[in-house]
């Protein structure tokens, strides 16, 4: 496809809302007589709450009412069987009874006439509590194992037979951290009632789904209900789940016939506002002497809450990424006395393709192979899960162009080899992949009398670009200049879009944009043939869309926006549908690419940082270069923090979150930048959909953290299989 705007880069079109404070986010919202919330959370992480002192909170001014178990609506539980289509982070309600589950557990909300009193007052609550037996916060903690799941596995070959009979075998297991998806914007909800209607406004990754779970859990009818999130200031997958302050929040709103914000402080996002679950993952690879994988088994233990069964897919990938005959994966769930876990970027695979990407650089050292040259090896040509050819997969020209541009032939495989003056430098790599979904969507067009053109969907922008990827769409095909272009996102009243997760949102909206658009092309086309049209008389089908106005085979061309006005008509309108269809059983539809990195460690201060990162990604088209390539250098920067420094501190003792705040959860800030080289290949996926895009926004993610710890031990010689790798556990002899 020949393209004017899509695929080529293009500033974002809300840049300007942003950067002059027009972009209304969830905390700017107010509304008429608002009050504001500000929870109370538990201070024991298991136990029960016996009594709530509430009388010097209540005298505090400005203090209009607290709410606590006793002193709540009656509401409806959301039923649970998914998280990501029922978008609720806790199966029980707020204060649905007096069970303390975690440290940090909403036991009241105190709402107030400024947000400074509510805090206020709610500080002032004091609980005592019975303390049932010792919490355990943390997989880490413990050698337990948690419950198998039966979804989880699967299986092929014999891998238990290949491995023992196997010349070549690695065997460890690797821990990962929980870690806090640290969001610039924390989670926030504005809730008003008119008359029988809940408007929430919410910082959402998936405002349709938090609209139903608001209907279910108020026992509305749908129609009664609006979900409204015009700008996120992202979300990185705890804005899929819908956390338990809203819901406080819009009963508080009900009883009090006022509307209430609750603004979440930092520490308590961390603490009840979704984490990604620590893993402990055991690998077993075998292989022949020249390389080619005769076993994998992967067995996996991640944690859950006791009031949410988060399941972490860690071992989602692995049956995908290499071909191997025998193969078998296995996962378990532990409960922990801590907030709900949800997905967090790349969730599952993330965790999964490190402990896997880690284990193959450990087969590499045992085979005495090049790491890159044992992943060629294992090539997998169609998908190994399935026996599906992949819609399009370029991994080897990843490899190829990703390892010549980091100049990988120049490495000398001998841990701690390679010097620059004080430093060790240490370089690794790995594989990345996420599949590439997509979902029904619904897309409403308005062609305008004034010439500028409507797109609208209930999908929403987190930071991403889909604002601009949508106006791109519409430009690419109309020919309307992007300054005419308005693009409404963000409202659950829209046609039903997409959660925004799964790097699905992209493939999902355009194609139904698309339709949409073509189909307000035919109504225009109906106004302009029609009596006193501008192609009065003309066949439909002779009529070209082309710069924003109809072209008949003459030449003739009348703008948009002169065939409405000259027919006294405001606009016309199209609705699109668009959803996967038979090529779903056909194709095996997944992204790849490659990660080289540098390390360089300084043994005599102790120093390890990132130096260098060389990606190459295929995503099949990039519809906007400059944000595409965007979400993967962002991904570096997290893959940085989960390799080397991020890591939730659960106290041993009680359960409580220790590093609940920016300055003590550490993520990479500038200064710790490395020179990032990422190239997206552009090889449109026209069997996924029509513009060939697969997205882009966590594929980056995975293995970054892999490379990152393969490039340490070749600096150090030291194999840390623990995230994060912190200097400490470099510094043990
Ligand atoms: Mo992504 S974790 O599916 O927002």
């Amino acid at each position: 496809m020949d393209t004017k705007v899509i695929g080529h880069r293009t500033p974002r079109v809300d840049g300007e809302f942003k950067l002059t404070g027009q972009a209304d986010y969830t905390v700017d919202w107010r509304a008429q007589d608002m009050l504001y919330g500000y929870p109370v959370p538990a201070s024991i992480a298991h136990g029960v709450l016996e009594t709530l002192h509430l009388d010097t909170a209540r005298a505090m001014p400005g203090v209009v009412d607290i709410f606590h178990h006793g002193h709540f609506p009656a509401l409806y539980r959301s039923p649970s069987s998914s998280a990501h289509q029922d978008q609720v982070s806790e199966v029980r309600l707020p204060f649905e009874d007096e069970r303390i589950y975690y440290d940090g557990q909403y036991i009241a909300l105190v709402v107030a006439e400024t947000f400074e009193q509510a805090r206020a007052a709610a500080y002032a609550v004091r609980a005592d509590y019975r303390q049932e037996s010792d919490a355990m916060a943390s997989l880490l903690d413990t050698d337990q194992e948690g419950d198998l799941l039966d979804s989880q596995g699967v299986s092929r070959g014999d891998p238990d037979n290949a491995f023992d009979k196997a010349p070549v075998r690695v065997d460890h297991t690797y821990q990962i951290a929980a870690e806090s998806h640290m969001q610039m914007e924390m989670h926030a909800t504005l809730a008003e009632w008119r008359d029988e209607r809940l408007i929430v406004h919410e910082s959402s990754q998936g405002v349709v789904y938090q609209h139903k779970a608001m209907a279910r859990i108020f026992g509305l009818p749908d129609e009664s209900v609006e979900v409204i999130s015009h700008y996120i200031g992202s979300g990185f997958g705890n804005k899929l789940f819908m956390w338990p302050h809203a819901v406080a929040t819009a009963g508080a709103a009900q009883m009090l016939g006022r509307p209430v914000k609750t603004i979440l402080p930092r520490q308590q996002d961390m603490e009840s506002g979704g984490n990604r679950p620590a893993s402990r993952q055991r690998l077993r690879l075998a292989a022949a002497r020249d390389g080619k994988l005769l076993s994998i088994r992967h067995d996996s233990t991640t944690e859950t809450s006791f009031v949410h069964r988060y399941v972490d897919a860690v071992g989602s990938a692995t049956p995908s990424l290499y071909a191997c005959d025998n193969l078998a994966t296995s996962q378990r769930l532990l409960e922990v006395n801590h907030g709900t876990p949800c997905p967090m970027r790349g969730p599952g695979e993330t965790s999964g393709i490190y402990a896997l990407e880690t284990a193959l650089d450990e087969l590499a050292i045992a085979l005495d192979m090049d790491p890159l040259e044992l992943r060629r090896r294992n090539h997998a040509e169609k998908d190994p899960a399935n026996g599906l050819p992949w819609s399009s997969k370029h991994l080897d020209d990843c490899y190829a162009s990703a390892a010549k541009r980091f100049g990988w032939e120049k490495r000398d495989p001998t841990p701690g080899a390679m010097r620059d003056g004080d430093e060790i430098l240490g370089w690794g790599m790995a594989t990345s992949s996420w599949p590439a979904m997509r979902m029904p969507c619904s897309a409403r067009v308005e062609l305008r009398a004034d010439g500028s053109v409507l797109a609208a969907c209930g999908t929403q922008d987190i930071g991403t670009g889909t604002y601009t990827v949508v106006a791109q769409t519409v430009a690419e095909l109309s020919g309307v200049p992007l300054k005419d272009i308005e693009v409404s996102l963000g409202e659950s009243s829209l046609p039903a879009g997409p959660l925004s997760g799964g790097s699905m949102v992209t493939a999902t909206a355009l194609p139904a944009v698309a339709a949409a658009l073509r189909d307000a092309f035919d109504a225009l086309k109906e106004v302009a043939i029609g009596e006193n049209g501008a192609f009065e008389g003309s066949d439909p089908e002779s009529l070209e869309v082309e710069g924003g106005a109809l072209m008949d085979k003459q030449g003739k061309r009348v703008s948009f926006g002169e065939i409405l006005d000259g027919q006294k008509l405001g606009s016309v309108n199209g609705e699109g549908q668009a959803a996967p269809g038979d090529e779903k059983g056909q194709y095996s539809f997944r992204s790849f690419g490659a990660h080289f990195v540098e390390v360089r460690w300084d043994p005599g201060i102790s120093r390890i940082r990132v130096a260098r990162v060389v990606s190459s990604i295929d995503i099949g088209r990039a519809i906007n270069p400059s944000a595409a390539r965007n979400q993967v250098e962002g991904s570096i920067v997290m893959g940085i923090g989960m390799a080397l420094t991020e890591k939730l501190d659960y106290d041993p003792r009680d359960g409580r979150l220790i590093n609940n705040n920016y300055a003590d959860y550490i993520v990479p800030c500038h200064a710790d930048m490395p020179e990032i080289d990422v190239e997206l290949l552009d090889n449109p996926d026209y069997a996924f959909n029509e513009f060939g895009a697969r997205g882009i926004g966590e594929i980056g993610l995975t293995g970054i953290a892999a490379a990152i710890g393969n490039a340490v031990h070749h600096a150090t010689g030291k194999r840390i299989r623990d995230l994060p790798i912190t200097l400490d556990k470099l510094m043990e002899s």
